[in-house]
């Protein structure tokens, strides 16, 4: 099953000014969720839903790309593709179980035209070679089929996800119940019958979203920090996350805290990865680029995250990302108005920035690009919220902010003391950005800013 391969990078999608250079993107084409995100013999790897004849969803295949150091990211062939010859028109997201015995597994949803989304949906595995790189459909598809749920009908059941608790191995799925069973969104829970990961119990449902207008809970993912369990749903807007605790015994997650992975609509479809360090890395979709650029689409950077005393999630790029980090600027103690950093421009930055101020000063930064009267980004923390650009979150500010902002071409991330995250895609310009500190309304101070220009991660271009 040889697919199209990756590697034909092409100079013009390269040399596009919007596109980001340390933020993954696949080669070329259309890509949206991370999927089957998995640690394995010293790679990460990453595979995406990804179109790659054109630069619009369509064609679902699964792309594929390993890294040493989660920066520097190597092209693979394919994953999956299609198979007409099975009724398959695309293939959705879902997870990689790498397993005692047998060849690594990918679990995911397999969509045709007798395998509708909303009403026909079925969940396909394929087996892999133990270096994840070619891939065959399992002979005895569909591993799992509505008719498990016996009476229940559930509608746009997608995107497997498994995990392990305690030696048990489930599985979870989102989707929509019908207005006879209660019209929630919906995230069922399924348990292995044996080690092949191949044969699953229906176990209920695990969590029923609280607002009955959502349409549906895509990329459900579950993860165990200490002795609290985290939820994260995909409800086609937001990422929302639940940290409660999971009974297995009973098939029911029971949430306790809960928020917005990120305060944005233009990061969703996460998905998770336990590494060697025992860290859990999110990685999200990045969405709502500028069309008809040959390529569409790109992954957040890796999140590392973990649950703080209080219950709240904690999120921080991965530590990694400070390698590409060039030759930076520190300025300390400024009392604000406004300043604008000098001779430090740039279009792939990284920024630090510990702001101090009493309600009702706001404060924040601008990314201005150079010779423009109106700024491209700006990032306020006001008392009470974070706002970035039309982006806002609610959040009660501390004594001190700690600002982080990453700015790559025409992608923005920002976090804010490692509560409140918030992703921005800007419309593509080739300027360079000059950074502004601010505050308005009362004096604050800023205490510390750091600014690094960022160093390109894409694989070198054709030629060089
Ligand atoms: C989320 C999603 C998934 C689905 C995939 C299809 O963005 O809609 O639920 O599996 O994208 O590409």
């Amino acid at each position: 099953m040889p697919g199209p391969t990756a590697s034909s990078l092409r100079p013009e999608i390269e040399r596009d000014p919007a596109r980001p250079r340390y933020h993954f993107c696949a080669p070329h084409g259309w890509m949206n969720d991370p999927n089957g995100t998995v640690f394995q013999a010293g790679y990460y790897h990453v595979f995406y839903q990804w179109n790659p004849y054109g630069d619009q969803w369509g064609t679902i295949h699964w792309g594929h790309a390993r890294s040493r150091d989660l920066l520097h990211w190597e092209h693979l062939p394919a994953a999956l593709v299609p198979s007409p010859e099975l009724g398959e028109e695309h293939c959705f997201s879902g997870c990689l179980a790498l397993r005692d015995e047998g060849p690594p597994l990918i679990l995911y949803t397999a969509i045709g035209p007798q395998m509708d989304a909303l009403s026909g949906a079925q969940q396909w595995a394929a087996l892999g070679d133990e270096q994840l790189l070619s891939w065959r459909k399992h002979p005895r598809n569909p591993i799992l089929a509505g008719s498990l749920h016996g009476g229940l009908n559930v509608l746009d059941w997608r995107d497997p996800f498994v995990f392990r608790d305690a030696g048990r191995v489930f599985l979870l799925l989102g989707g929509k119940l019908t207005p006879g069973d209660g019209g929630a969104a919906v995230v069922l829970l399924y348990e292995a019958q044996d080690a092949s990961l191949e044969a699953w119990t229906y176990r209920g449902v695990l969590f029923r979203h609280p607002d009955l207008a959502r349409t549906s809970v895509e990329c459900a993912n579950l993860f165990k920090a200490g002795d609290d369990w985290v939820l994260l749903l995909s409800t086609h807007t937001l990422v929302e996350y639940y940290v409660g605790d999971f009974d297995a015994d009973v098939g029911r997650f029971h949430p306790r805290v809960s928020g917005l992975l990120d305060g944005s609509d233009q990061f969703y479809a996460t998905n998770l990865l336990h590494d060697a360090q025992a860290r859990t890395l999110c990685f999200g979709w990045l969405r709502g680029f500028a069309p008809g650029r040959g390529w569409n689409g790109c992954l957040s950077l890796p999140r590392v995250l973990s649950v703080e005393a209080s219950g709240r999630l904690r999120q921080a790029p991965a530590p990694e990302v400070r390698q590409l980090r060039g030759p930076g600027r520190h300025a300390s103690g400024l009392a604000l108005g406004t300043y604008t950093l000098p001779d430090l421009d740039g279009a792939a930055l990284d920024v630090e920035a510990l702001f101090t101020g009493a309600a009702p000063a706001v404060f924040g930064l601008r990314l201005r690009p150079v010779g423009a009267a109106a700024a491209a980004v700006t990032l306020t923390v006001a008392p009470q919220e974070v706002r970035l650009n039309d982006k806002r979150v609610a959040y009660t500010r501390a004594a001190e902010s700690a600002i982080r902002l990453l700015l790559d071409h025409s992608v923005v991330e920002v976090f804010v003391d490692s509560a409140v995250a918030l992703t921005l895609v800007l419309p593509p310009s080739a300027s360079a950005c000059q950074v502004e500190v601010f505050s308005e309304n009362a004096p604050a101070s800023l205490l510390a800013l750091d600014v690094w220009p960022m160093r390109s991660a894409a694989p070198p271009r054709p030629g060089e």
